[in-house]
């Protein structure tokens, strides 16, 4: 699979989850992928727990409940029977979680290139879980991002020493498929913007003309959706 193609083809998985365990070789390879994410003054500021123990996976998921009853609660009518078929997880289904933590102190006091934008050291861990991703998509395994959870939750189970900070659990297991249109917009909750809204020329009030790539593939290889 080139790398067009995973892109294209990577979903958020909740539904898709085959009921069998990653096998030891293929989660080390979507590891290693994460592990090597460009990281801001090379901190590579991440950690990874894989969680397996059954009663572990179910405990989390009834707290993911609990946070997606509570988010159902706090919607208008409209939005919440919008909302009510949306499924938010697939932490038992998957068999894996891969909770991704945050440590600010890695590379000491001096990180080159954090000294003034603090954020850089948080998305540098977002990169590690974007290279999961697409790794995990060419090779044939399903991800997918639960944020439905207190941060504290998350601490406990794991047993996080002081200092680190949780930035996801990531459900990964193998799939039946991967849906082409991501749920929300197969449900109605909200679709994908077209490129030509995200693209500014110059200044942000200068928004890009759309016709300079005719059908605004990012490739050759990318399917362009109802909504491109
Ligand atoms: C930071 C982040 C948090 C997310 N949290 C959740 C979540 O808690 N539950 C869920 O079902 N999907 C979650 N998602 C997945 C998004 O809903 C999904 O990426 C988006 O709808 C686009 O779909 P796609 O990833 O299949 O393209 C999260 C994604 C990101 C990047």
């Amino acid at each position: 699979m080139d790398i067009y193609e995973a892109i294209s083809s990577r979903r958020d998985v909740r539904n898709e989850f085959s009921g069998d365990v990653v096998d030891e070789a293929r989660l080390w390879r979507v590891l290693s992928a994460a592990h090597a994410a460009p990281s801001v003054g090379n901190t590579q500021p991440w950690d990874f727990v894989v969680i397996q123990d059954p009663a572990h996976l179910a405990a989390f998921a009834e707290h993911v409940a609990g946070c997606r009853a509570d988010f159902a609660r706090s919607l208008p009518a409209d939005r919440a029977q919008t909302f009510d078929p949306i499924v938010v997880e697939g932490i038992e289904q998957s068999g894996t979680g891969i909770v991704v933590t945050y440590d600010a102190d890695r590379g000491g006091p001096h990180v080159l290139g954090r000294h003034t934008v603090e954020e850089t050291g948080r998305l540098s861990v977002g990169l590690a879980i974007q290279n999961l991703w697409l790794a995990a998509t060419a090779e044939g395994l399903g991800v997918g991002w639960v944020s439905f959870y207190r941060p504290d939750a998350v601490r406990r189970l794991i047993d996080l020493p002081r200092g680190l900070d949780v930035v996801a659990w990531l459900c990964i297991g193998p799939v039946t498929q991967l849906q082409t249109v991501p749920d929300l917009e197969r449900f109605g909750w909200r679709s994908r913007r077209p490129l030509a809204d995200a693209v500014h020329r110059e200044t942000f009030t200068t928004q890009s003309a759309s016709a300079s790539h005719g059908d605004g593939a990012v490739h050759p290889g990318y399917v362009p959706t109802e909504s491109d």
